[in-house]
């Protein structure tokens, strides 16, 4: 399988109760490696053009205060298959939907309160890196 990059965010909730660390176990447990990271407090700017593909949801407003409610942790993530990999260990969107031992399931609150974001799909994973990261301060 080939090696492949992806973008995480640990949000709010997450930071807010301490779990980096935690999340961050079982990002590598599952064998990624995480190859760049930075805490930040993203601006309503940038929250609202990171989810811009959500802006006509009847939750955007939501999402957005919520993002930018504390600080995240953005991350990139390498590995085999990174962006299912990631998906899988990060456990459905919804935590009632996700599976035992998942990041969601384990430690979100709520659909909106999940924890953390991963990216869907190649060309997302690509356009969210460039969006917090300089290729320089990726080092894999
Ligand atoms: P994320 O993977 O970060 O992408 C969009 C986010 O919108 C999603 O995770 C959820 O946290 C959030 N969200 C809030 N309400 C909903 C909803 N009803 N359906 C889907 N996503 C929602």
């Amino acid at each position: 399988m080939a090696l492949q990059r992806t973008f995480s965010i640990i949000k709010p909730d997450a930071t807010k109760r301490n779990l980096t660390g935690k999340i961050n176990a079982l990002i590598e447990d599952a064998g990624l490696r995480i190859i760049a990271q930075k805490r930040i407090h993203m601006t309503r700017a940038q929250a609202e053009t990171f989810y811009g593909v959500h802006r006509e949801r009847p939750f955007f407003g939501e999402l957005v205060d919520f993002m930018v409610s504390g600080p995240v942790v953005v991350q990139v993530l390498e590995g085999d298959d990174a962006i299912a990999t990631y998906r899988k260990v990060m456990g459905a969107t919804n935590p009632k939907d996700a599976e035992d031992g998942t990041i969601r399931k384990v430690f979100a609150e709520s659909i909106e309160a999940n924890s953390v974001h991963g990216s869907d799909a190649p060309e997302t994973a690509e356009v969210e890196i460039a969006y917090f990261f300089a290729g320089l301060e990726l080092v894999g």
